[in-house]
């Protein structure tokens, strides 16, 4: 039967796919720097359509550059079965985090076309426009907007550090879509990604069932004191928008600490203004990253922040103003998703456990407004968000079969 254990994707083609793309935005030590809506997304878009035409598939694109790639079911009114995750990457990104995700719905496509197997319901692979929201936060932004958090223009109007807004950006490389954002209904989603933690490697298992997603809540910090002469400013005079920002960063750790084992917040990104090494900062503009599978403890962590920000400012003399510029409960991924993946990693004899994401992924919006639910694959130490990135191509495998057996096994096998 075309669903029975024995039928596995192929993991040297999915693997030889997560290279190719690799090569297209290469880092600067061995990772990538694929960031949304440069010249190199362009050509990482248009490497995965052309590969998903070869497939034969339908592809659309929204009005936020999503890309869906569809397969038909036998049922072409039935709603699809959509898979995927994104292709864009961090300024020191690593090959996996988002793109193993799409090219495993693409592995899937692949395999079912070479055994000719039909689907009762459609498959679509998606690629969801600036997931990583380095360039322009917030991050998952598109499907953000996909599932009605955000409006279609605010998204169009934020500005990444040159001023360069998201929509004249994502027109000029070419894929502003005409489909209205979140018209396509869905059966279900899934998602695949690597667990950019250590617990599956550290317990040396195959799969991660993911049923809880942290939330968390992005804030950005603007100090302004005085700009001055570092050797001529007594001690007493200086208005060091540094110095807030080194007391505010310490701020958020110990902050962070105070929740252990169940929260975590760090300073990001950082601009000192003017940035000269004989002048004290006039101005740092810098972000914090709170993150907890509990709501309430992101609340307290913010309401501490804010207070102890204001606290410091004070006692040095400068302007504070916080804005939030990113934030989103825990999630709770859908039971039936989860169990389509549970069973399909016990059915193929991987070893497999529960897993809360501690990163924000697509998948989290999407919950929202369908029933969605993600696998996870372990990474070597860890370690994600850094160009050493790395993952072994059996971990990647057993990802992928066991994304193919629960996105299959949704869809229903035709004859
Ligand atoms: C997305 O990569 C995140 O910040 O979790
Ligand atoms: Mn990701
Ligand atoms: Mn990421």
């Amino acid at each position: 039967m075309a669903t029975a254990s024995n039928l596995r994707i192929d993991g040297d083609r999915l693997w030889d796919s997560i290279m190719e793309m690799a090569k297209i935005g290469p880092g600067v030590a061995g990772g990538n720097n694929r960031q949304t809506l440069t010249d190199e997304d362009a050509e990482g878009r248009a490497l995965f359509r052309r590969w998903c035409e070869a497939e034969g598939l339908e592809m659309g694109v929204d009005r936020m550059g999503t890309m869906f790639a569809r397969r038909e079911g036998a049922d072409p009114d039935a709603l699809p079965v959509m898979v995927g995750s994104h292709l864009d990457t961090q300024p020191t990104g690593g090959k996996y985090d988002g793109v193993l995700g799409v090219l495993a719905g693409l592995e899937i496509v692949r395999t079912l076309n070479e055994r000719k197997i039909e689907t009762k319901h459609p498959i679509v692979v998606v690629n969801w426009t600036n997931e990583e929201g380095t360039r322009f936060a917030p991050a998952m932004l598109a499907s953000g907007v996909f599932a009605g958090v955000h409006e279609l223009d605010w998204a169009y109007d934020r500005r990444d550090a040159n001023g360069k807004t998201f929509g004249d950006e994502l027109a000029r490389i070419g894929w502003k879509g005409e489909e209205p954002v979140g018209a396509r209904k869905m059966k279900a989603m899934f998602e695949l990604h690597i667990e950019q933690g250590p617990i599956l490697e550290d317990e040396g298992i195959d799969i991660g069932v993911v049923t809880h997603g942290q939330g968390l809540k992005w804030l950005q910090v603007t100090l302004t004191g005085r700009e001055s002469h570092t050797g001529s400013t007594p001690m007493p005079k200086r208005i060091n928008a540094g110095l807030g920002m080194a007391r505010i960063t310490q701020l958020v750790d110990e902050i962070a600490w105070s929740h252990a084992p169940h929260a975590v917040g760090a300073v990001g990104h950082c601009d000192v203004h003017p940035n000269s090494r004989n002048i004290i900062p006039g101005k740092c503009v810098f972000t914090i990253d709170f993150r907890s599978p509990d709501k309430a403890v992101i609340t307290d962590m913010a309401a501490r922040l804010e207070e102890g920000a204001k606290r410091i400012a004070e006692e040095i003399g400068l302007k504070l103003e916080i804005e939030e510029v990113g934030a989103f409960d825990p999630v709770t991924f859908d039971e039936g998703c989860v169990k389509a993946i549970r069973d399909a990693a016990e059915k193929l004899g991987y070893s497999h456990r529960t897993i809360v994401s501690g990163a924000g992924h697509d998948a989290c919006w999407i919950n929202r407004v369908a029933p969605t639910a993600m696998v996870m694959c372990p990474c070597v130490d860890g370690l994600s968000h850094n160009e050493a990135e790395e993952i072994k191509k059996e971990w990647s495998t057993a990802g992928a079969e066991v994304l193919f057996h629960a996105v299959v096994e949704t869809a229903g096998v035709v004859g």
